[in-house]
């Protein structure tokens, strides 16, 4: 069963465990959010943020979170499912948690990828492509209806967890 926790303090138990496989990876963006965590110079703390994660019993499978990009936009960050995880619905049953949390707050999200997997997960997901040369790639704007902001089959839990909130989702994939 996996669920969604709010990760309000890193480190987590797992979470460099993902750090590692990501360098492994060639992925840079789990240890450069380790090193802004500490710095604290991003913890997706602010206004309208958040960060979070999906658990299987008690093992992190992935994590992404939510920064503030402009008072109508929110930026979707950091957002990474272990290996093991993938291609089984991880990704997409955070990031629509993270669109839903969104659309309470923003009118569209935009992110940044340079892979080609992951352009081809967010197209999935209802993203569109930005023109080349910006900051950013995709968008998605949250009108309803959107598919990405359908409801998965969820009820609410509170597990306990160090270093995350008590709310969390529960879905059976
Ligand atoms: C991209 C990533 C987040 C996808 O996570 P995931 O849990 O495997 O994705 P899901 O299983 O939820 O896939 C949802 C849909 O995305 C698409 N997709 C995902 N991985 C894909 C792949 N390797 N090739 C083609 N399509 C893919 C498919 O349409 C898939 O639906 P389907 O399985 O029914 O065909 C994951 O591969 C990852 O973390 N990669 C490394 C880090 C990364 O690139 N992060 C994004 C940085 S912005």
């Amino acid at each position: 069963m996996l669920s969604i926790v709010q990760i309000t303090d890193l480190p987590i138990e797992g979470f460099e465990a993902l750090v590692r496989e990501s360098e492994d990876e060639g992925f840079r963006f789990l240890k450069r959010l380790r090193d802004e965590w500490r710095s604290d110079t991003n913890r997706f703390s602010k206004a309208s943020e958040a960060f979070f994660g999906v658990m299987e019993d008690r093992t992190l499978l992935a994590v992404g979170g939510l920064n503030r990009e402009s008072d109508r936009c929110g930026r979707l960050r950091r957002f990474y499912v272990t290996k093991n995880g993938r291609r089984r619905g991880v990704g997409r049953f955070l990031a629509q948690h993270i669109l839903r949390f969104a659309a309470e707050h923003y009118s569209s999200v935009v992110l940044k990828t340079d892979t080609e997997v992951a352009d081809r997960f967010y197209i999935a997901l209802g993203f569109t492509r930005l023109p080349q040369g910006g900051g950013t790639t995709h968008i998605i704007e949250m009108k309803r209806p959107n598919k990405a902001l359908e409801p998965t089959p969820t009820s609410v839990t509170s597990p306990a967890f160090a270093g995350a909130a008590p709310a969390a989702v529960v879905a059976h994939l």
